[in-house]
């Protein structure tokens, strides 16, 4: 399998929008346009696996800044994973580990001290990469999503 990984590019919008309803249809009413706004802020980035030349999937990692020191950290930032998803037909072949992964070195080189991110309490897949990956829970959040789905929030030290 020849995965390429690369940053998204204005030809890849179409293949965003449509496995971005498809992914997160399940807990959002406007899922495409969600993501939209997501990659279009100045402080996100989002890269694209690649497999034999067609996107199949992506993540969307934000970086936060505050405007000044937190106790000893000078130059405060955290990083949310935003958004990440594998097409259907590819899921389970490790693309989702390899995205979360380049999230994560991103965070790191931008500077950040924490990588953040929210998923559905009951999507255990998604749990389960994020678990495997050295996430931790820290809370759970009732009523979170558009069809009333908790959430959990999770997060992992990139330091
Ligand atoms: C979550 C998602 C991105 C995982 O992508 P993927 O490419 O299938 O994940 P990987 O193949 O890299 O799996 C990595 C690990 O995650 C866990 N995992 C992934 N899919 C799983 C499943 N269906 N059941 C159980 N564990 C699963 C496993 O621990 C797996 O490691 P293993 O295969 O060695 O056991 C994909 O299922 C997806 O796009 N889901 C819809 C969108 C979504 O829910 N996004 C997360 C919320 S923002």
């Amino acid at each position: 399998m020849a995965l390429f990984v690369r940053s998204r590019k204005p030809g890849d919008d179409k293949f965003l929008q449509e496995l971005s309803d498809e992914a997160f249809g399940p807990y959002s009413h406007e899922p495409a346009r969600a993501v939209r706004a997501m990659i279009a802020s100045p402080a996100a980035r989002t890269i694209v696996a690649e497999l034999d030349g067609r996107p199949v999937g992506f993540v969307v990692v934000t970086l936060r800044r505050p405007a000044r020191a937190f106790g000893p950290i000078a130059e405060p930032a955290t990083a949310h994973i935003d958004a990440i998803a594998v097409s259907t037909r590819l899921r389970r072949r490790g693309i989702g580990k390899k995205l979360l992964k380049l999230a994560e070195a991103h965070a790191r080189e931008a500077g950040a001290q924490s990588l953040f991110l929210m998923t559905a309490v009951r999507n255990r897949r998604a749990r389960k990469l994020f678990e495997a990956s050295g996430f931790v829970n820290l809370a759970a959040l009732g009523n979170a999503y558009a069809f009333g789905d908790r959430a959990i929030m999770m997060m992992k030290l990139v330091d």
